[in-house]
């Protein structure tokens, strides 16, 4: 067993574990992939503060993410295909995220279906949801939710159309994946992941498969997926949406103050800056960069979380630090869990719990709620001049 100690480590392991067509698949941003990219680097550009002679005792990141307590607030972002990535693993994940009391949000197209993760797990997690153009299946997937007793709906509003991304057109992505020559080479060096996922609950869209007529092979899903998206949602279905559910929202994909202000407007419980993880609109700016300006615009009006380009507790620091009062980790969870499946996304989340906690200390601060800018430097021209 290697030592591991930081995330990093965790993605060498996952890379030589899983077959290419999903490392590729979660290791890609969009088209030329600069927003991917400035995601990490625009992290590292934001520095920290030393203190030194303060009482470091009795430190805790526990915190509250919508009212629900957390043990540190860092949630497991909705990843689709997770499953393909570990046999089982939005229910490893979930579990994972359960045990070490921090929210896990199961994605519209995971491979586990909804009823699969609530079996498995003992406490609420969070439904993200996907606006289609069948609006029955969509109503049928809110009460899925609801009867599975989700205690958050995350709606995702940057993905209308889908971001393209080179590798995976070129590789074919398909879960499960079809066996042309090429994926059949990589699959017999990736013997292990092979035989865990032929013992596997599942392989297929587990919330689609079986809830949507017309679907019975892998092949005609993937069109249905890319046809089904629904390119005409706007602020008035959102509502709608928020109001069939009736329980607490979270507004995902939000990178401009307008828009920001829009969903404040909408009573959603927390919005989340985020650019899919450098997946949608290439030449985006990054979450970080554009987080001072939403926390300007809306200030305490919308609970603010932020994802894209987290790989360590310092992140998550610097990203609170600005006033975010949660964050998600996506390609983090899935290094951990493609490396080692449940035990490793444990392990990532220890690792981000560790370095959090350590960088806390080391600026002076016992608790996550006094972090603030203070504890760091910022370029001064950090937020850019755009125009
Ligand atoms: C492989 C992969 C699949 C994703 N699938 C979804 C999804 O189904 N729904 C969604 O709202 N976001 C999805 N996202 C975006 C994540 O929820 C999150 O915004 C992003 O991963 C954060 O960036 P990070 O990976 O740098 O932490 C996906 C991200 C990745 C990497």
């Amino acid at each position: 067993m290697p030592v591991i100690t930081n995330i990093a480590d965790l993605k060498r392991i996952y890379e030589r574990r899983v077959p290419r067509m999903f490392y590729d698949y979660a290791e890609s941003g969009s088209w030329t992939e600069q927003t991917f990219r400035e995601n990490t680097s625009d992290f590292d550009q934001i520095r920290l503060r030393q203190r030194v002679a303060v009482d470091m005792t009795g430190r805790n990141t526990a915190s509250q993410m919508i009212g629900q307590d957390v043990a540190m607030p860092v949630a497991l972002a909705p990843v689709g295909l997770t499953g393909m990535q570990h046999a089982d693993g939005e229910m490893k994940a979930a579990r994972a995220a359960e045990e070490f009391g921090v929210p896990f949000t199961l994605s519209t197209m995971s491979i586990n279906s909804i009823e699969d993760v609530a079996d498995y797990t003992n406490k609420p997690f969070w439904f993200q949801l996907y606006t289609m153009k069948d609006t029955d299946y969509v109503s049928r997937l809110i009460q899925r939710a609801k009867d599975a007793k989700c205690s958050a709906l995350v709606i995702t509003l940057d993905l209308q159309i889908l971001g393209q991304r080179h590798k995976d057109l070129k590789n074919g992505l398909s879960a499960p994946p079809k066996l042309t020559p090429s994926t059949v080479a990589n699959l017999m060096t990736k013997w292990t992941w092979g035989l865990q996922m032929l013992r596997a609950h599942r392989r297929e869209f587990g919330n689609i498969v079986g809830h949507v007529d017309g679907i019975s092979d892998a092949s005609s899903l993937g069109a249905w997926t890319a046809e089904q998206f629904d390119p005409s949602l706007d602020w008035g279905k959102v509502e709608k949406l928020m109001n069939e559910w009736g329980g607490k929202v979270i507004l995902k994909g939000i990178l401009d103050a307008e828009d920001a202000k829009m969903a404040a407007k909408l009573g959603a419980d927390a919005i989340v800056v985020s650019n899919h993880g450098g997946r949608q609109l290439d030449g985006a700016l990054s979450s970080i960069r554009v987080l001072p300006e939403i926390m300007d615009a809306v200030g305490d009006s919308v609970e603010v979380h932020l994802d894209s380009g987290i790989r360590s507790g310092q992140d998550v620091l610097k990203a609170l630090a600005l006033g975010a009062k949660g964050t998600y980790v996506g390609r983090a969870f899935v290094y951990g869990l493609g490396a080692m499946g449940q035990a490793g996304v444990t392990k990532a989340l220890e690792v981000i719990h560790k370095e959090l906690d350590t960088t806390m200390a080391l600026c002076g601060e016992k608790n996550v709620a006094g972090l603030s800018r203070d504890n760091l430097l910022v370029p001064a021209d950090f937020g850019g001049r755009w125009a």
